[in-house]
């Protein structure tokens, strides 16, 4: 079986945890618990290579990715020593990458051009381009996104930009033979995921949901650029993209609602670091139309519940490579991503998965 090559556009907390991640689960022997798929489409984790990495941020360029990962604002926690990879960050292209509330953070610069990221992907022998950029950086997606397509690379976009939900992109991927893999990754056990079980338990019990909201709080840089309103909105779409639906049930999802009844919030708070506080809370109407309120509070580590899903992403993308799967990879975008154009359940995607894979692994 040959190796997935993994090049990351943003070596920032969720670029660390996968980086981690290949190390903590890719040893010999190693305990699977917490991995969603310890095979994904025939691929193991210790299959995943990294090869290529970009970055703005002046501590992290130049540098080893296994000693970037640990640099700059990144306060992803530590969970696995990660020995030195030969892959250095290469400077990118910085656009819109770096937002008015993270400016003073990050020491960035970068102009390349997408035939110079095309060039280093293909000398890298790189396969799946995974994007990390920050929210609020559709300009610089697009550059990777380009820089793919001119060397030959699957992409799976990790942000809200529109990329696989863009005709434009989609059809660029179609035609070129590549798979594409988005929008905004979902995390593999995060505040997405549980609000809409909830909002799915009620429509299946015929409870009719009045209002919901979903805050969450985190230290990191994600939410620090999600404090800029223009950066907060794509997210905001995304996240409600996530909630609006998919079930399967009668008018389950906070997508029958009017927009009033919706509400979406990111607060940054310091020394949450990487830990993710949500509040989630509903307001239903049950039998008579007797008022139900639910109340959660959830605590996750953010990048680490982002790095599993990233895994089967890119594993994924790599089997479609090599099937000649090409424009969006459908059922796998409906599966990982907040934001997938053609949005279906959870057990469909995977039926047409297994299909497609010949089996659960
Ligand atoms: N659970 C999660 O953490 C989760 C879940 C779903 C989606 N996401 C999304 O994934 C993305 C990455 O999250 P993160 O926590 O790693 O963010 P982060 O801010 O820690 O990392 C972003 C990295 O991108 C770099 N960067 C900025 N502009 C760049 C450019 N133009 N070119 C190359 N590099 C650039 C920054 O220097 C930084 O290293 C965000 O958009 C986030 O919303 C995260």
């Amino acid at each position: 079986m040959s190796t997935v090559n993994v090049g990351i556009v943003g070596v920032g907390n969720c670029a660390s945890s996968l980086v981690q991640g290949v190390e903590f689960y890719g040893a010999e022997g190693a305990d699977p618990a917490g991995l969603p798929n310890p095979v994904c489409a025939g691929y193991s984790v210790a299959d995943v290579r990294f090869t290529s990495a970009f970055d703005v941020d002046s501590c992290k360029t130049g540098r080893d990715l296994s000693e970037a990962i640990w640099a700059g604002p990144n306060n992803a926690r530590r969970f696995a020593d990660v020995p030195w990879l030969g892959v250095p960050v290469t400077e990118g292209f910085l656009g819109d990458g770096v937002g008015r509330t993270t400016a003073d953070r990050i020491d960035a610069r970068g102009s390349a051009s997408a035939a110079e990221i095309a060039a280093r992907l293909t000398d890298s022998g790189t396969q799946v381009l995974v994007n990390f950029l920050p929210v609020g950086s559709p300009r610089a997606t697009e550059r990777y996104a380009e820089a793919a397509l001119l060397a030959g690379c699957a992409f799976v976009n990790c942000m809200p930009a529109e990329i696989a939900r863009s005709p434009h992109w989609a059809e660029r991927f179609r035609r070129a033979g590549l798979p594409l893999v988005g929008d905004d990754l979902r995390s593999q056990f995060g505040s997405t995921l549980v609000h809409h079980a909830l909002l799915d338990a009620l429509a299946r019990n015929g409870v009719r949901l009045r209002s919901t909201y979903q805050l969450n709080n985190g230290g990191n840089m994600d939410f620090l650029a999600m404090q800029d309103p223009e950066r907060l909105r794509s997210k905001q779409q995304t996240k409600a993209q996530g909630m609006a639906g998919g079930s399967g049930a009668e008018g389950s999802g906070a997508g029958a609602l009017p927009a009033a009844a919706v509400h979406v919030g990111a607060e940054y708070i310091p020394f949450l670091e990487d830990r993710k506080v949500a509040f989630i809370r509903l307001e239903a109407a049950a039998f008579g139309g007797t008022p139900l309120e639910i109340e959660l509070r959830m605590t996750v580590d953010d990048s680490p519940s982002a790095a599993g899903n990233v895994l089967d992403a890119v594993r994924y993308a790599k089997f479609a490579l090599e099937q000649g799967i090409s424009g969006v990879f459908d059922p796998v975008s409906a599966l990982l991503m907040k934001a997938a154009p053609r949005p279906m359940t959870g057990d469909a995607a995977l039926a047409e998965l297994h299909a497609l894979t010949g089996g659960p692994v």
